[in-house]
């Protein structure tokens, strides 16, 4: 089993996926450490609940130094034993440095059907193009935001009087479906 840390944000229910996921002792990885940028996560407390070893950094501490921030993050990832970390939900741009360090050991989850809609507001975006579908990929994190290779995506409708909240909530449980199959593919091909 893989050391896994995961780093969120907010909410967490990416996060919870994949602790439930790795409750299996088959599953390949194993929850080593949840991490947030934000002190307040609701996810730290769901993962403390589950006796997951939590770390908020906050990143508001660094001011505009972001790899100090990194460097600290970076230290408690190692220390943790890191050897793979999932980004559930992690809203902090991340610098090449701390990219290259952690390139081919890092995966994303991103709630559109990659290559559309890179960064924010994707499910208003999709609905604004009139696309017939959304969706989420997993991918592996490389330096250009949400442009690494992707490992599995999920894709769902989208109906007639969508909303950003109503594609989003149609949109979650696939995420939730598809993290913990993609993660799993992750780490066999770092086993390789
Ligand atoms: C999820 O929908 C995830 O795909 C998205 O944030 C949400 C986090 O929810 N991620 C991004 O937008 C990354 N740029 P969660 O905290 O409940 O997992």
């Amino acid at each position: 089993r893989l050391n896994l840390a995961i780093l969120i944000s907010g909410r967490g229910s990416n996060m919870e996926a994949l602790l439930s996921a790795a409750e299996d002792p088959a599953y390949p990885a194993k929850p080593v450490l949840v991490a947030s940028n934000r002190p307040d996560a609701k996810g730290l407390e769901t993962a403390a609940a589950a006796g997951i070893p939590t770390l908020s950094i906050d990143h508001k501490l660094y001011g505009k130094d972001r790899e100090a921030f990194e460097r600290a993050l970076d230290e408690a990832l190692t220390k943790a034993g890191t050897e793979i970390i999932a980004l559930a939900g992690f809203m902090r741009v991340l610098t090449p440095w701390f990219v290259m360090r952690w390139e081919g050991r890092m995966i994303n989850i991103h709630p559109s059907l990659l290559p559309k809609y890179k960064g924010l507001d994707t499910h208003q975006r999709a609905i604004d193009a009139g696309d017939a579908e959304a969706g989420c990929t997993v991918h592996w994190v490389s330096a250009g935001v949400d442009e690494g290779e992707i490992i599995a995506q999920a894709s769902v409708p989208i109906l007639p009087g969508d909303t950003a909240d109503t594609l989003a909530a149609r949109t979650l449980p696939e995420e939730h479906t598809l993290y913990p199959r993609a993660l799993a593919l992750a780490c066999q091909q770092i086993r390789r």
